[in-house]
């Protein structure tokens, strides 16, 4: 019911990690109204990345509230131990970390027999030619675009050149993931990022900082141009 992997589509995913804290029921209604495809929710150890943030009972209690596709990215150590707790909790992707987990290959097939996307993400120092092996196995690569744990950073624009280098990999095995990008898209950077070859963008402060989200979206998502 939740499926919402078509490719050839621009999607963005609207980070929670921006949004009032103290009302997220408000944001969810105000990310539905706004058009956007995707809702993406930052989980966070305090570990993996210096920042806490919530668990999957907020994803369960939020699975309530709306239908729109959870896009999960697990920013934790052991992120396999949490695997089955947020497929039930609602997530419609689950994204983890290259970085932090030895059996990547074992838990994203984990979270295909799950009924659920599975997704891989890399912070910026590490080389995308790394996930050569288990693209056949995603539905998502996430090219961390900031180093991980808050919102509002500024773009790395090197890690661009990951994005460009996946989007060929991709076509040369003739594979079927998105390319997602991840901290510090915002209306300036956007162009830039869709460019380099990113189908979906992730956007915490730009998009809740945005005082015409709908206007945002219709330009991000494609359908009025810049
Ligand atoms: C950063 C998180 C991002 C964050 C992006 O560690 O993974 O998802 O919400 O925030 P912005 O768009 O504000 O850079
Ligand atoms: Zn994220």
């Amino acid at each position: 019911m939740y499926s919402y992997i078509i490719m050839n589509d621009t999607i963005v995913s609207p980070s929670i990690l921006s949004a009032d804290f103290a009302n997220f029921s408000a944001s969810i209604a105000e990310i539905d109204a706004s058009g956007a495809k995707w809702i993406h929710m930052d989980v966070m150890d305090g570990c993996f990345v210096p920042n806490l943030t919530f668990g999957a009972p907020l994803v369960r209690a939020l699975r309530k509230k709306t239908k729109t596709f959870f896009d999960v990215h697990l920013m934790i150590a052991n992120p396999s131990k949490y695997i089955h707790e947020f497929a039930e909790a609602g997530a419609d992707a689950i994204t983890f970390h290259y970085e932090a987990e030895t059996h990547a290959h074992k838990y994203l097939t984990e979270i295909r027999d799950l009924g659920k996307k599975p997704g891989i993400s890399i912070v910026p120092s590490t080389p995308c030619g790394v996930l050569e092996d288990i693209l056949p196995y995603i539905d998502i690569a996430l090219v961390m675009t900031v180093n991980p744990g808050f919102g509002g950073q500024v773009l790395i624009p090197e890690c661009l050149e990951k994005v460009k280098k996946l989007k060929q990999m991709r076509d040369k095995a003739n594979l079927n993931f998105r390319i997602s990008v991840d901290g510090g898209i915002n209306e300036k950077t956007v162009e830039l990022a869709k460019s380099s070859g990113a189908d979906t963008l992730v956007m915490g402060a730009a998009f809740f900082g945005s005082p015409d989200k709908r206007a945002l979206i219709e330009r991000v998502q494609g359908t009025i141009p810049l």
